[in-house]
């Protein structure tokens, strides 16, 4: 029976039926994502953490953790853990122990968001610059916020291109800006120096502030010293995600915005707190199980699970150039971009693409056999004679766009 047809007859679709099968739909859906998991090697989510103990035992209570994580009134009940999160993270980034507030989110989106209304708090008439290579998100939130969004280039690789920020600041010198870096951009993990960002604003006459969107790149370059949001960076806020490299199996996140932007909310009196966050109720799960990845692997374990999954990247670059086939990656990423595989590869294997650029991720949880297959299928695709020939329009109008 194909996995479709168990769910039909479980009745996974049609919550009018009189009998539902749950433990047969539950059990359909884990052993899909078991047997996609293999070839899954396109999206960034850690899969080397396990985390039963928290689900098995959180499993039949609410966990809401409304309002401002530093309110002691109200009710929030994962408070304690969400409070030790956001420090350690704030820790990794050497943020100063009095300018540290920050909330766990939804995810990148909802942190981007909630750094981007604090900055415009500060700048309304602000323009938001954001490079060519940011994630679709940010265009997004510019709309949502009816701010002006000003799109910068990027280069090839990723990077965002410091002259045309230079220029586009220029030409709207009067208005002030907030600025978007990013580290880890989505295709190819490009790292917005953010030095020269900073160097850019305080320069521009009409001020403004830098926001870093670091939803997969946070926390490892926070781990080597190579991200920093201390007073010398120049860095207002920042948002990382949960799901991405810490190995939540929910999505989830963190947002640290300097300069006591949440100072401006008012207290709530149903909640008994103070509404700071973007949403009401929040993921007091997602708390628990990120307060439980750093608590099980602590500061050491994660720096280890960034140098194993860099490795594995650099081998992977090694074994599909060794077949002929481009590959490259940054100095410090877990995604090795590739020139775009022959459509059967891409039929087997989960990658992301846009048009003639595909990428793996080395993940946590990604193995050497798990590369060593995709090499073994791509050399056979490629040895094939058609596969070398130059694309065409039609080759890339089956290829699936980079949505995560
Ligand atoms: C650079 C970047 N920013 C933001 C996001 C959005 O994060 P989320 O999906 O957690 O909202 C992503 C997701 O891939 C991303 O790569």
């Amino acid at each position: 029976m194909t996995a479709a047809e168990v769910m039909d007859l479980a009745g996974a679709a049609d919550l009018s039926q009189d009998h539902i099968d749950i433990a047969a739909v539950l059990d359909q859906l884990v052993s899909d994502a078991d047997a996609s998991a293999a070839t899954t090697i396109g999206y960034p989510g850690a899969v080397d953490l396990d985390h039963r103990e928290v689900v098995d035992r959180l499993a039949r209570r609410l966990w809401n953790n409304i309002g401002d994580i530093s309110d002691d009134g109200g009710f929030a009940h994962t408070r304690v853990l969400e409070r030790a999160v956001v420090a350690w993270v704030a820790d990794q980034l050497a943020v100063p122990d009095d300018d540290r507030w920050g909330y766990v989110t939804t995810g990148g989106t909802e942190g981007n968001l909630a750094a981007l209304c604090a900055a415009r708090r500060r700048y309304p008439t602000a323009r938001i610059y954001y490079s060519g290579s940011s994630h679709y998100s940010i265009r997004k939130l510019v709309g949502i916020l009816g701010a002006q969004g000003v799109s910068v280039r990027a280069d090839e690789r990723g990077e965002m291109d410091y002259d045309d920020l230079a220029a586009q600041l220029h030409r709207r010198k009067r208005w002030p800006a907030i600025v978007v870096g990013t580290a880890g951009t989505t295709l190819t993990e490009a790292v917005d120096d953010t030095d020269r960002l900073r160097d850019l604003l305080t320069a521009h006459a009409g001020g403004g502030l830098l926001h870093v969107d670091a939803a997969l790149s946070g926390i490892p370059l926070a781990l080597d010293g190579r991200l920093r949001l201390d007073d010398a960076a120049g860095i207002s806020s920042i948002a990382v995600s949960g799901h991405k490299f810490l190995g939540t199996p929910v999505p989830c996140g963190v947002v640290l915005v300097r300069g006591s932007a949440h100072s401006l909310a008012s207290r709530i009196a149903y909640t008994g707190t103070v509404d700071t966050t973007i949403s009401g109720s929040r993921c007091g799960l997602a708390a628990a199980l990120l307060w439980h990845s750093i608590a099980v692997q602590g500061r050491e374990g994660h720096r280890w699970r960034a140098v194993r999954a860099r490795h594995l990247a650099a081998y992977a670059v090694e074994q599909i150039n060794a077949i002929g086939w481009h590959a490259w990656r940054h100095d410090h990423a877990f995604t090795v971009v590739v020139q775009t595989p022959p459509a059967d590869v891409r039929n087997k294997w989960v990658l992301a693409t846009e048009s003639s650029v595909s990428h793996l991720i080395c993940m946590p949880g990604i193995t050497r056999k798990q590369i060593d297959a995709f090499v073994t299928d791509l050399a056979a695709a490629v040895s094939r004679p058609t596969a070398l020939r130059p694309r065409t329009p039609a080759d890339d109008a089956d290829l699936t766009t980079t949505t995560h």
